[in-house]
């Protein structure tokens, strides 16, 4: 089988590092395309800067990397500093990047590439969705030339930055009603999912044992703050899309209706799923619930043996 060629939406944030890192370290299942970063857990910048870091680290520099929009569609920026730190990859010691970002913004990156591209693309989304949805605005025929959206965001049990909202939904829920309605197949890894995903002691002594650098800056990710989120190690949410893609068996579950809130301050960017068919609505996502936490340890530990 050829690479699957995906993009890769981020703000990184420390578990969108453990997704990247990830993805390059699979060459022969995934052509990564590039990356385009978002504000989220920290402004642009600062995204900007830690994915050139991390693909410095991955030894993958050929890889573009494009600013995309530094706040939401309406909405003020919403960032996550009290998880990440003040620059995003707290607890790693990684240096600031050599390598700059390539040229032109994210939005026009994501379009040019998706209408370029010789097959459909899978388009990975690891923040919030302010980016794909404006490029679905903007050219409303990259709609076509997406294969699959593998979305980490929303929650159906309660959320994380809100009572009632998961953070990449929450900072931009206009830009998730885009993308939830662009008709195109889209996999949903919300919270229920990545909760189960812990980085517990066991899984990171052996995540430390491993030796390479790339394993290193992980287990400084896994360590930082591990009592935080319910004091049993960091969840690492966003490396779930990446884990889905390589061991799909690892995750189950249904083809739901989901909607999101957006006008409710109370509960905006709540996600519901339908499970029940009350709304007559168009089962437009599979919603992953169900997760082999232990398969997803062995799957990450592999592929950092594989990098620097
Ligand atoms: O709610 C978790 C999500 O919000 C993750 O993508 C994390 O990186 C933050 O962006
Ligand atoms: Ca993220």
């Amino acid at each position: 089988m050829p690479p699957r060629p995906i993009l890769i939406d981020t703000d990184p944030g420390q578990d969108d590092a453990v997704a990247i890192l990830m993805a390059c370290a699979a060459p022969e299942a995934l052509d990564v395309l590039g990356l385009a970063t978002v504000g989220g857990n920290v402004p642009i910048e600062l995204t900007t800067a830690n994915a050139l870091r991390i693909l410095e680290l991955a030894g993958r520099t050929e890889l573009p990397v494009h600013a995309g929009c530094p706040r939401p569609i309406l909405r003020p920026l919403t960032t996550a500093p009290e998880i990440h730190g003040e620059s995003g990859l707290a607890g790693t010691d990684l240096p600031a990047p050599r390598i700059a970002a390539r040229p032109g913004h994210g939005v026009p990156w994501i379009i040019e590439t998706l209408m370029t591209a010789l097959e459909p693309v899978t388009v990975c989304t690891l923040g919030p969705l302010t980016n794909l949805a404006l490029a679905l605005v903007m050219e409303p025929r990259i709609a076509g030339r997406i294969a699959e959206i593998i979305a980490m965001g929303g929650s159906f049990s309660g959320g994380n930055v809100m009572p009632a909202a998961e953070f990449n939904i929450y900072v931009d829920p206009e830009a998730a009603a885009i993308v939830l309605g662009c008709g195109r197949p889209i996999t949903l890894i919300p919270l229920d999912c990545t909760w189960q995903v812990r980085a517990l002691p066991e899984r990171l002594a052996r995540i430390a044992r491993i030796g390479t650098r790339s394993a290193e800056v992980v287990s400084q990710i896994m360590s930082y703050r591990a009592d935080s989120e319910g004091g049993v190690g960091r969840p690492l949410h966003d490396a779930c899309v990446i884990a889905r893609l390589l061991r799909p068996d690892l995750f189950d579950g249904p083809q739901v209706p989901v909607q999101v809130e957006t006008s409710s301050e109370l509960t905006r960017g709540a996600t519901l799923m339908d499970r029940r068919g009350r709304t007559g609505l168009p089962a437009n996502c599979r919603v992953l619930l169900e997760v082999d936490a232990d398969g997803f340890f062995e799957l990450l530990g592999g592929l950092l043996a594989r990098l620097p």
